[in-house]
C-alpha cells in the first residue's frame, strides 16, 4: 500500500561495537541506506538518517574477557573506528549515536517501564543454564552446543549460524559454557517476557495483508515466522553488561540487547532533535524505513514492531528493505576466520577510492540473493566502467571545451533530430533510474545511471566534434553545450552512489547546489560559464594493487588454516605382528630426477645396501630433485612393486603430511648404514 508521507525516517542497523565493519555490512545495509537518504535529500524531501553503535550484548563481554579489558574499553575502541570509517566513506548519517549513552539508558528504561506499567510483560520463572565455575547464568553467545535443527556443533545460545534458526540457549544439545568450557547446570531465574503471541493477529494483518509489496525475501521470512506461531520472548537477561531492568527486585538483570538496541534508533533521534523527535516517530505522516541485513529481519519485522504496538503511540515501519549476504571471493565472509575486507583497512590501503568501493558494492549488491565480491571484478568495474565510460565521457567533453573555447561553455544552437533523440534517451534513463530507487532496486538504478554516461560517449563518438570543428564550428558549440549539460545530469544522478566524484564535478562545472529535478534537463550550466581545468574523475587501478589485496586474503586464509589445523584421528589399533610385517629401511639417495610427463613425480635411485633400487614418489611439488641427492630417507622395502608413468617403483618413500597438505620427507636423525631396518 503506497502511503502519502511528509517526511522519511531512515534507520540503518546499529552495528555491534565489538569489531570493525566490513564490506558485507556495507553492501547489505549502509551503502543502500545512504544512497536512499541522499536520493531523498536531492529530491528536497525531509529526511533523518539514523545510525549508531550497538554497544551491549554478550559478544562484547566475551571479547573484553578474552583481552583482559572492560566492555567499555571494547566499545570505546570500536565505536570510534566504525564511526570514523563510515564518515570517511561518505555515509551521510544525520546522527551516529551509541547505546551506552545517557540518553539511551533513559529512553530504553522509560520504554520498558511504560510497557511494564501497562502490564504488557509476563513475568516468568524458568530453568536457565548456569555456569557454576564462573558463577553466572549463560545466555545467548555464552553457550555453544549442537543445533537441534541441523546438527551443527558450533551453534550459539541465540542462533545457529549454519541454518540461521534462532534458538534459546536451553534448546542446544550438549551445551557448553563459552566462558569456562564447563557443562552448565540448570538453575531457576525470573525474567520478563513480551508475549509476541498476543500481537500475532495484528502482525499477520499488518505484514501479510497490508505489506505485500515488501521484498519477497523479507515477506517470506516473516510469513514463515508467523506460520510457525509466535511465543513469548524474554526481554531481560542475567548479565552485568547492559541497561539495568528498571523495576524493583531485578538486581543482576539487564535488558536483553535486542530489546534495547532498536530503541537506540529512538534515542539517537532524540539526541539529534531533542525537541522535535516525536514528530519523526509518532506522526502518521512520517514514513519509517529500516535498512538491515537478512539476519535482522525477525527483530525488525516482528519483535520491534510488537514492542511499538505494545507501547501504542509509535509508527510502524513502512518498509524493511533487507538484503541478503555478500560473499568474498566465493567464500562466506567471516570475522572469526578473518575472511573479510575491513572498511578501515580499505580506506588506508586504497586512499581516495571511496567511490569505487561504493560503486562496486552497489553493482554487486545482494538485493535478491547472496552475491559475491572479488578483487578482479572490483578492478574491472573501476577500469572498464568508472574510468572507461563515466570518467572518459566527462573528461572528453571538458577537454574539448578547454581546447576550443578556453573552458567557456559555448551557446547552444538549434537542435537536430540526433540531439533530440539523445535528450529523450537521457530523460528516459533518468526517469527509470528514479523509479528503481523508489522501490529500493539500487543495482538496476546504478545501471541506468551508467547508461546515461554511455549515452554521452555514444553522442560524442557519433557526432565527432573533433572532425566537425573544421567544417561547421557552430554545430560543435551545440554538441559541446549539450555534452556539458549531460555532465551536470551525471553529477546529479551519481551523487547518491559516488558522492565524492559528484562533488568534484560540481566544482568543475561551477554548480552550487544539486537537486534531483536538474537531472535530464539541458539548460543547467549557463553558456558563458568558465569551467575549471578538468581533472580525471577516476584513475585506472593497476594489477599490483589488486594482487596485493588478493595476497593479503591468501595469507589470512593460510593463517586461519594453521590456527585451526588438528591432527587426524588415530587409526584402528594394530598388533605387533601386523606392524612387523611392514619392512621399513633407511636408504641413501644416489640420484633423483623428474619423471617425464608427470609433474608430481620424482624418480629416485636409492642405495639400499642390497644393490640399489628405484622408487617413484609424488613429492615433485615440494622438492627440487638435486636438493635430495645425498640425503638419507626411510622407505618401505617390501611394498608391492608398481609401475608409475612407465617406471617400476620398488617401494615407498616415507614423508609427513603438513597442516597445509605439503609433504616433508622423513629420514634418520644421524648417519645410518643404508639398508638398516627401522622399527
Ligand atoms: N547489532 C545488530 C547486528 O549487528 C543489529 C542491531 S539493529 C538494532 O546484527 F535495531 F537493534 F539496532
Ligand atoms: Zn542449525
Amino acid at each position: 500500500m503506497e502511503k502519502k508521507y511528509k517526511r522519511t525516517l531512515i534507520t540503518s542497523a546499529l552495528p555491534y561495537a565489538n569489531g570493525p565493519v566490513h564490506i558485507g555490512h556495507l553492501a547489505g545495509v549502509y551503502v543502500p541506506a545512504d544512497i536512499y537518504a541522499r536520493y531523498l535529500r536531492l529530491k528536497g524531501e525531509d529526511v533523518v538518517f539514523v545510525g549508531g553503535s550497538d554497544e551491549h550484548g554478550v559478544p562484547i563481554t566475551i571479547k573484553a574477557r578474552n583481552e583482559g579489558v572492560t566492555p567499555q574499553d571494547i566499545v570505546d575502541r570500536y565505536h570510534k573506528i566504525i564511526k570514523d570509517s563510515f564518515e570517511e566513506l561518505g555515509i551521510s548519517f544525520d546522527v551516529y549515536g551509541r547505546t551506552t549513552s545517557e540518553t539511551h539508558r533513559k529512553t530504553a528504561s522509560e520504554f520498558f517501564r511504560r510497557l511494564y506499567e501497562k502490564g504488557e510483560f509476563v513475568e516468568q520463572t524458568s530453568q536457565q543454564l548456569y555456569d557454576e565455575e564462573a558463577g553466572q547464568f549463560l545466555a545467548d553467545r555464552y553457550v555453544t552446543g549442537t543445533c537441534p535443527h541441523c546438527g551443527f556443533e558450533g551453534a550459539y545460545g541465540d542462533q545457529c549460524e549454519k541454518c540461521g534458526t534462532s534458538l534459546n540457549a536451553t534448546d542446544l544439545i550438549n551445551p557448553k559454557s563459552a566462558i569456562t568450557g564447563s557443562v552448565p547446570v540448570m538453575r531457576e531465574t525470573k525474567h520478563w517476557y513480551l508475549p509476541l503471541d498476543k500481537w500475532e493477529p495484528k502482525l499477520r494483518q499488518w505484514i501479510l495483508e497490508e505489506h505485500k509489496e515488501w521484498k519477497p525475501n523479507v515477506y517470506g521470512q516473516c510469513k514463515s515466522w508467523l506460520d510457525m506461531g509466535l511465543q513469548p520472548r524474554a526481554v531481560s537477561r542475567d548479565l552485568s553488561w547492559g541497561i539495568p531492568v528498571p523495576v524493583e527486585g531485578a538486581e543482576g538483570k539487564v535488558l536483553y540487547v535486542w530489546f534495547d538496541a532498536p530503541i537506540g534508533y529512538i534515542s539517537n533521534t532524540i539526541d539529534l532533535l531533542p525537541n522535535d523527535w516525536e514528530k519523526w516517530w509518532k506522526d502518521p505522516e512520517t514514513r519509517m524505513l529500516h535498512f538491515i541485513g537478512k539476519d535482522n529481519i525477525v527483530f525488525h519485522c516482528i519483535v520491534f514492531p510488537a514492542m511499538l504496538m505494545a507501547d501504542g503511540t509509535y509508527n510502524l515501519p513502512e518498509n524493511v528493505p533487507a538484503n541478503e549476504f555478500l560473499n568474498l571471493e566465493d567464500d562466506k565472509i567471516s570475522t572469526s576466520r578473518n575472511w573479510a575486507v575491513w572498511l578501515h583497512e580499505y580506506l588506508r590501503e586504497l586512499p581516495g577510492k571511496q567511490d569505487v568501493l561504493r560503486y562496486v558494492l552497489t553493482a554487486n549488491a545482494p538485493e535478491t540473493k547472496d552475491n559475491n565480491f572479488t578483487w578482479k571484478d572490483f578492478q574491472t568495474r573501476n577500469n572498464s566502467e568508472l574510468v572507461a565510460i563515466l570518467g572518459n565521457f566527462v573528461n572528453r567533453a571538458m577537454v574539448l571545451i578547454q581546447k576550443y573555447y578556453d573552458g567557456v561553455v559555448p551557446e547552444c544552437g538549434e537542435l537536430t533530430d540526433f540531439d533530440r533523440q539523445m535528450i529523450e534517451e537521457t530523460q528516459k534513463s533518468v526517469k527509470e533510474l528514479g523509479e528503481y530507487l523508489d522501490v529500493f532496486k539500487f543495482r538496476e538504478a546504478l545501471k541506468e545511471a551508467m547508461n546515461v554516461a554511455r549515452i554521452g560517449n555514444k553522442y560524442l563518438a557519433d557526432s565527432e566534434p573533433w572532425k566537425v570543428i573544421k567544417t561547421d564550428p557552430e554545430r560543435v558549440k551545440t554538441i559541446l553545450n549539450l555534452s556539458v549539460q549531460l555532465c551536470a545530469s551525471l553529477a546529479v544522478i551519481f551523487e547518491p552512489f559516488t558522492p565524492f566524484m559528484s562533488a568534484d564535478l560540481i566544482k568543475q562545472l561551477h554548480l552550487d547546489k544539486l537537486s534531483w529535478d536538474m537531472a535530464g534537463k539541458f539548460d543547467i550550466v549557463a553558456a558563458g560559464t568558465k569551467l575549471e581545468k578538468p581533472t580525471l574523475l577516476f584513475e585506472k587501478i593497476e594489477d599490483s594493487v589488486i594482487d596485493a589485496q588478493i595476497e593479503k586474503l591468501r595469507k589470512a586464509k593460510e593463517e586461519n588454516e594453521k590456527k585451526n589445523w588438528k591432527p587426524e584421528p588415530v587409526k584402528e589399533t594394530v598388533d605387533f605382528p601386523t606392524f612387523e610385517k611392514m619392512d621399513i629401511r633407511v636408504g641413501k639417495v644416489l640420484d633423483c630426477k623428474k619423471v617425464k610427463k608427470a609433474d608430481k613425480l620424482l624418480e629416485f635411485r636409492i642405495d639400499d645396501g642390497m644393490g640399489g633400487r628405484t622408487i617413484v614418489s609424488g613429492i615433485a611439488k615440494y622438492y627440487a630433485p638435486e636438493d635430495l641427492i645425498g640425503k638419507e630417507v626411510c622407505f618401505i622395502a617390501n611394498f608391492e612393486p608398481r609401475k608409475l608413468k612407465g617406471v617400476v617403483s620398488e617401494g615407498m618413500i616415507l614423508s609427513a603430511v603438513n597442516s597445509d597438505g605439503s609433504l616433508v620427507v622423513i629420514g634418520p636423525n644421524g648417519e645410518v648404514a643404508p639398508g638398516s631396518s627401522v622399527g
